[in-house]
């Protein structure tokens, strides 16, 4: 099975966790797209928020319902993909420069359920690189204090500001990205604590005791992890 065949896997399996009347978040990247075609296939009366304007875009062209977060009564769930699943369903995420949306989509949720195909499955995060969501303004200074940040928790590794097409990449919320290629994180709470507490941090890719359940395709089915 190919990780696409697994991602896909994934997506169908959390669709079917999505009852009618429920407001559902939607995650961002290709895995959660599979997840979203699947739900839009089911043609349920839900309401969504979605964590991207790439995602709200494909779940308003099949027909679903989305709203801005705040609008809506209560997000009941929300799937979402991951670029690491760590011990205890301790995540990295953003590697599609959506980490602010999603994590503030994620928080605003009853249940969250992240999907995966088996290759971010790791025993320690840290090889796929941290992105960091910082304000535009002075975003090099604030790179210094994130080295220092980092060189606190043992990591001393010099962020690399997020490049596509020659420009650097811009979040939906108008921030820059910084991807910080720790290589091992063995203490993801302390380092979370350290990052937000630098000025022109806007949020980090940890998620921490977020995730209640993961759905992970491999080849032998969906298997279903819990912190
Ligand atoms: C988006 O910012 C990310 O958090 C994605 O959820 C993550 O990069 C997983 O993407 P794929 O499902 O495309 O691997």
């Amino acid at each position: 099975m190919s990780a696409e065949d697994q991602k896909q896997a994934a997506g169908e399996a959390a669709a079917q966790l999505v009852r009618p009347g429920m407001v559902v978040g939607l995650g961002t990247g290709s895995t959660a797209a599979w997840f979203v075609k699947a739900l839009a296939a089911r043609k349920l009366d839900i309401m969504a928020v979605a964590t991207s304007q790439a995602t709200a875009d494909l779940a308003k062209s099949l027909g679903i319902q989305v709203k801005d977060l705040g609008d809506t009564p209560a997000i009941d769930l929300t799937v979402d993909g991951a670029d690491e699943i760590g011990p205890a369903l301790s995540l990295i995420k953003g590697g599609g420069a959506a980490l602010l949306r999603e994590k503030l989509v994620w928080e605003a949720s009853r249940r969250c359920v992240v999907i995966a195909d088996s290759a971010k499955r790791v025993a320690q995060l840290g090889k796929f690189p941290l992105p960091i969501e910082v304000i535009a303004f002075g975003h090099q200074s604030t790179m210094a204090r994130i080295c220092d940040a980092l060189s606190e928790c043992d990591l001393g590794v010099a962020p690399r500001l997020r490049i596509r097409d020659g420009k650097p990449v811009v979040t939906d919320g108008g921030n820059l990205i910084y991807d910080a290629a720790c290589g091992r994180i063995p203490e993801p709470a302390i380092l979370a604590a350290a990052l937000k507490s630098v000025t022109g941090v806007v949020d980090h890719g940890l998620f921490l005791d977020l995730a209640d359940l993961a759905l992970i395709g491999t080849d032998q089915g969906v298997i279903e992890v819990e912190p």
